[in-house]
This record gives C-alpha cells, sequence and structure tokens, in this order.
C-alpha cells in the first residue's frame, strides 16, 4: 500500500481550490488526503466544503494574538498535530513570516491566478486586465517570504479575450488553477519536484502550456 501525502490546506475565501484538492485525493488521481482545513476568517465557504467533506477544519483570528508570530504559532502546532507534510495555500490571505516557513521548510505551495512573475499580489486578473495583457494564467509556486515570488513549480496560460471581464477571466483561470494546484501536489508525491536555487527542477515531467 503506497502512504498519502498529509495535506494541510489554509483557506481564507470560497475554497474552489480546497474542493478540487478533496476530490481528485477521494477519485485517487492524487496519493494524497487533506488531513486538516485551517482558516483565518470564520465566515469562509471553505470551512463548509470541508465539514461536508468530514475534514477537520479549525479556525485561528489573527485579533486573538498579540502577535503574528503567536497566531503563526498556533497554527503551526495545529498543522504539527495533524502530522502534515505538505502545507498548501489556497485562497489564504496572509503573507507568512519566516517562523512558519522555517517550520515547513519547502514544504509550503501557494496558487496564484496570474502567470508570475507578472502581477503578482492583489486582483492579478484584474492587474492582467488593466495593463492589456493578452493572455494570464496561473502559477504553483513555493512560498518564500515575499509576496508571490517563491520558485515556480508549474503555470498554465490562459488567453484573454476581448470581452473578458474581471469576472469571467477569473472563472476561466479559477478553472484552470483546479487542474493545475493538483497536478503540481502530485509531483511532489511522487517526489518528482527539486528546488534549484530559485528555480524549481521538474523530473520526467514536461512543461506544458
Ligand atoms: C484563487 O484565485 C487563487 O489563485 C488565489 O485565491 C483564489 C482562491 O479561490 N490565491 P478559492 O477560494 O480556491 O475558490
Amino acid at each position: 500500500m503506497t502512504t498519502k501525502l498529509s495535506l494541510g490546506v489554509l483557506v481564507s475565501g470560497n475554497g474552489s481550490n480546497l474542493q478540487a484538492i478533496i476530490d481528485n485525493c477521494s477519485s485517487g488521481d492524487l496519493a494524497a488526503n487533506v488531513s486538516v482545513v485551517i482558516s483565518d476568517n470564520p465566515k469562509a465557504y471553505a470551512l463548509t466544503l470541508a465539514k461536508k467533506a468530514g475534514i477537520p477544519a479549525h479556525v485561528f483570528l489573527r485579533k486573538e494574538y498579540l502577535t503574528k508570530t503567536e497566531f503563526e504559532e498556533a497554527i503551526i502546532s495545529a498543522l504539527k498535530k495533524y502530522d502534515i507534510q505538505l502545507v498548501c495555500l489556497a485562497g489564504f490571505m496572509r503573507i507568512l513570516s519566516p517562523v512558519f516557513l522555517n517550520a515547513f521548510p519547502k514544504k509550503i505551495i501557494n496558487i496564484h491566478p496570474a502567470l508570475l512573475p507578472a502581477f503578482p499580489g492583489l486582483h492579478a486578473q484584474k492587474q492582467a486586465l488593466e495593463a492589456g495583457a493578452d493572455k494570464s494564467g496561473c502559477t504553483v509556486h513555493f512560498v518564500d517570504e515575499g509576496t508571490d515570488t517563491g520558485p515556480i513549480i508549474i503555470q498554465k496560460e490562459v488567453p484573454i479575450l476581448g470581452n473578458d471581464t474581471e469576472e469571467s477571466l477569473s472563472n476561466r483561470i479559477l478553472a484552470e488553477e483546479h487542474v493545475l494546484y493538483s497536478r503540481a501536489i502530485k509531483l511532489l508525491a511522487e517526489g518528482k519536484l527539486e528546488i534549484d536555487g530559485r528555480s524549481v527542477v521538474v523530473r520526467d515531467f514536461r512543461r506544458g502550456k
């Protein structure tokens, strides 16, 4: 029997990426298991999705901790209790400090709705439209101290259409995110990723568009 990679998913909002990961784990496409969901937002719909899937979910409110370090340490100890092997940020709206990063070295990944390094930060789809770009997409990357600056794992391009609105573009990118995030987790689960300085080497894998 192969052991499954134990995932901790951090969310703040809708949780559509969380749901896609859950679905790919249950279908057997992904040799992983979402062991815990953690949110900094008690109203996140992702918490409802976790509950429906029977996955333990915990809320940590930043305002209940004096410092960011204490807040992060509380989350770290929750993740450690579940023996998490990979932390997946899925719409988690906070920048992690070195305290958090050092607790899970090279084991924290994020998905961003643009082709990084273009359009990091908030409202990436709006940024792409306003820049007049003819394509954008999504990126899964390792997390470092910056905002969406960590080593890139895989990306998927999405064309921008003449009549696109922020909403229509976001929806098309999101559909690709749901596929891409699980592909990246699968590569990690199969031990096919190596970080080499600022780049990620993917073994036995063609970087397809
Ligand atoms: C996604 O667009 C993701 O790329 C970004 O936040 C959004 C989360 O969406 N980091 P959801 O909560 O997974 O639906």
